[in-house]
């Protein structure tokens, strides 16, 4: 899981790789070229998926509704599949999955052909069943993913959903060209971003060290970082068996509240972007309670507005569409370094499997 958490910036490459053309840069992705009269049609987008993929596909919903302003829904395959679901001609339906064999996944699949809508994949493995089954897709090229817990595949799905949200939403003149200019020119540069936050020095092994007594975690985030607080979650709980939840921050009056006592560990991602100030009272709310915060932040000259924070990890400043990519790293590497202190088998975590291809 180490050395696939630390190949992203090369999986970053290849998932953008041929798909940026130069001078003016421009997105060019032969699939959607091909259907883009779907797309730009299309009333609704029925991402469908499971774990780390549904994350994704979450991240694609704020993507698509922000930059498309095309209305997506994001359905669990397992839920889907036993549904009575309504599914128009007009509806994409776009399984996502890194294996492309998981067996909710494509029993959705088989679902949904019965109404005959357009089908668009996103896959990693070339030729998996998934990709066969689907009309037209795209490979999101993260190489071959052996850790059961996925990092690279998730940041390889997030930067293809990205890219074609930005794309379509430029196509459909929802994004003007400054916006759409300053999306690709970050894709660009990302690699070398998420190479300098993982060269950073080792601070998040210590923390790991900190918390390593916790039995519950919670992960909040708001907007683009409400699906990494639900990724970070998973994550932590995949492979360091650390009970974890994530929710979106604003959800905390609502309940999980109660839960916050003395001591207990929780993430808040707080980029500063429209929500900052929101997530950040929301955080002074889980410290007045006792909550260990670990603050998730980006570099910034302003102040952060809440005392007793107990750690903090700054990012690199960059649009607030990319700084998912920079936050979850973080995450990726408490949960590989909680796992680690705790001596399991990181790669193959107890009752899982990595392609989960029986229900
Ligand atoms: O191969 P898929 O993307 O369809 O797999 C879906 C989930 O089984 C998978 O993402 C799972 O949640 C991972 N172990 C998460 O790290």
């Amino acid at each position: 899981m180490l050395k696939e958490i630390f190949e992203q910036p090369k999986n970053i490459k290849d998932a953008l790789r041929g798909r940026i053309l130069n001078n003016p840069e421009r997105i060019k992705i032969s699939s959607l070229e091909e259907f883009i009269d779907k797309f730009e049609k299309a009333k609704r987008l029925v991402f469908i998926s499971c774990g780390t993929s549904w994350h994704a596909s979450l991240l694609a919903e704020y993507y698509f509704e922000e930059l498309a302003r095309i209305p997506v829904e994001v359905e669990y395959a397992s839920e889907f599949r036993y549904r009575n679901p309504i599914i128009n001609q007009e509806d994409i339906i776009i399984p996502v999955s890194q294996s492309g064999e998981t067996a909710d996944t494509l029993a959705a699949i088989k679902l949904a052909k019965e109404f005959n809508p357009f089908l668009y994949g996103v896959c990693n493995v070339v030729g998996s069943t998934i990709s066969r089954e689907t009309d037209s897709g795209i490979y999101i090229h993260a190489g071959p993913e052996i850790g059961v817990a996925s990092t690279k595949a998730f940041t390889c799905q997030a930067v293809v959903m990205l890219m074609l949200a930005v794309d379509v939403g430029f196509r459909l003149r929802k994004v003007d060209l400054v916006k759409y200019n300053t999306i690709v020119n970050e894709l660009l540069d990302l690699p070398n971003k998420v190479e300098n936050l993982l060269k950073e020095s080792n601070i998040v092994l210590d923390i790991a060290n900190k918390y390593k007594d916790a039995r519950n975690f919670l992960y909040l985030g708001r907007g683009y970082n409400f699906p990494i607080a639900l990724e970070g979650a998973l994550k932590l709980k995949e492979i360091s068996y650390i009970h974890a939840e994530g929710y979106p921050a604003g959800e905390m009056k609502h309940g999980p509240l109660a839960l916050i006592e003395e001591g207990m560990p929780v993430v808040v991602i707080a980029p500063r972007d429209e929500h900052y100030k929101k997530t950040i009272s929301n955080m002074q709310e889980v410290i007045s309670r006792g909550a260990k915060v670990l603050l998730i932040t980006n570099k910034s000259t302003d102040e952060i507005y809440s005392e007793n924070i107990w750690e903090q990890i700054e990012v690199e400043h960059i649009s607030d569409e990319l700084i998912p990519f920079l936050t979850t790293i973080p995450l990726q590497k408490l949960a590989y370094y909680s796992a680690l202190d705790k001596g399991y088998d990181i790669d193959k975590p107890r009752n899982l499997a990595k392609s989960v291809t029986v229900e």
